[in-house]
């Protein structure tokens, strides 16, 4: 399991690829995990690799899992930038590939261990090792990544917890 940040208010910010299905999933589903736990501190965003969806609202059909599973999505998508690593404690990657890239942004080795593998958090589903795209794929894919997702922010909150 990675390390985690100890003590003050801890900044997660998750990250895919185009920040309009698995990252703004992850963001709400986290933030809503935490405010039920009454866990103040906790303060979730998300962002993406690639700033082709810029400005847009998560994908239909990624909004649509969320809401059956009580989740509302408004995130708007934006591309990750040089401040985040700054400003953020854990900068969560969805994939293998998505964390390969946020490891060459980073400017150095303090930046670099704010970045994490969500699926490291994963409990209950562990034969999965990243969060798939669901992006080319089937409806039942986005329920999957909620289930997932919910899975892997329980872990991590009960990590922050305080
Ligand atoms: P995400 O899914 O990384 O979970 O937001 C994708 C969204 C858009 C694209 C690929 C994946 N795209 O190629 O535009």
């Amino acid at each position: 399991m990675p390390a985690v940040p100890a003590a003050g208010s801890i900044r997660i910010l998750f990250v895919c690829l185009g920040n309009i299905c698995r990252s703004p999933a992850a963001e709400e589903v986290m933030r809503s995990l935490a405010e039920a736990a009454g866990q103040k501190h906790i303060v979730t965003d998300s962002a993406g690799l690639i700033d082709f969806h810029e400005g847009e609202l998560p994908d239909v059909r990624m909004r649509r899992a969320a809401d059956r599973r009580g989740y509302r999505l408004t995130h708007r998508s934006r591309p990750v930038g040089p401040a985040d690593f700054k400003h953020f404690d854990i900068i969560a990657a969805m994939d293998e590939r998505n964390r390969t890239e946020l490891l060459r942004i980073a400017e150095n080795e303090q930046q670099r261990a704010k970045v994490v593998r969500t699926a490291d958090f994963l409990t209950t589903h562990t034969e999965h090792s990243f969060i798939p795209d669901p992006y080319y794929g089937r409806e039942d894919d986005f329920d999957l990544v909620i289930t997932l997702l919910e899975d892997a922010c329980a872990t991590l909150l009960e990590q922050l917890k305080r």
